[in-house]
């Protein structure tokens, strides 16, 4: 998977690793156990609402004709349930934080970033999230955006195509995520 191979690729890099949409945890309990079996010792951080969408950011892209029935997908979580997940899949040491990543407090978000999973589905929180995020990725770092192909309902593509035109770069895709790297 492209997200575990950005993990090895960026292991010399400092900073922790952020995964904002963790949903239930298991892409972080399979890739925190790889990096321990690495002997990879950056922390994991995972970020989610655990209750779904936010309201106003699934009605600006709702006003543009996204599916509804995805509406309260994602829903039926908690941060207790997501731990529960990771401690029994290899996450033990997977820091879990709950908010909106578009107004979580500054301090509740490392200094520093060396990889990034950012897989939040909608236009408005891909594109806030990169303005918060990239700024904090260290040298040699990679910020994955997922589900930017164009077969679902997600709207993540519009989100990371907006904040690359503000940086004056052109996206560039693989297996259907984007990807921005620094240095
Ligand atoms: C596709 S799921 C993540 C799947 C997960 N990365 C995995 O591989 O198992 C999308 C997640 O984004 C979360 N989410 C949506 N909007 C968010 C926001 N503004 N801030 C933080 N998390 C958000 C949802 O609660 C949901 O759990």
């Amino acid at each position: 998977m492209l997200w575990q191979q950005t993990l090895i690729e960026t292991m010399s890099v400092g900073g922790d690793v952020v995964e904002v949409g963790c949903y239930l945890g298991g892409t972080a309990a399979v890739s925190a156990r790889m990096m321990r079996n690495l002997g990879d010792d950056r922390q994991y951080r995972v970020y989610d609402t655990f209750s779904g969408f936010t309201d106003r950011h699934w009605a600006l892209d709702a006003a543009k004709g996204i599916f509804s029935g995805a509406r309260d997908d994602f829903s039926s979580n908690s941060p207790r349930l997501t731990r529960w997940v990771l401690d029994r899949h290899g996450g033990k040491n997977v820091e879990i934080h709950q908010g909106d990543i578009t107004s979580l407090p500054d301090s509740a978000l490392p200094a520093r970033i060396s990889a990034c999973l950012l897989d939040v589905d909608l236009t408005e929180p891909i594109y806030l999230g990169l303005k918060r995020l990239h700024p904090r990725l260290g040298d040699g770092g990679i910020i994955l955006i997922d589900d930017c192909d164009d077969k679902g309902w997600y709207r993540a593509k519009i989100g990371y195509e907006r904040y690359l035109a503000e940086l004056g770069k052109s996206p560039t895709y693989k297996y259907g995520m984007g990807i921005l790297r620094k240095g």
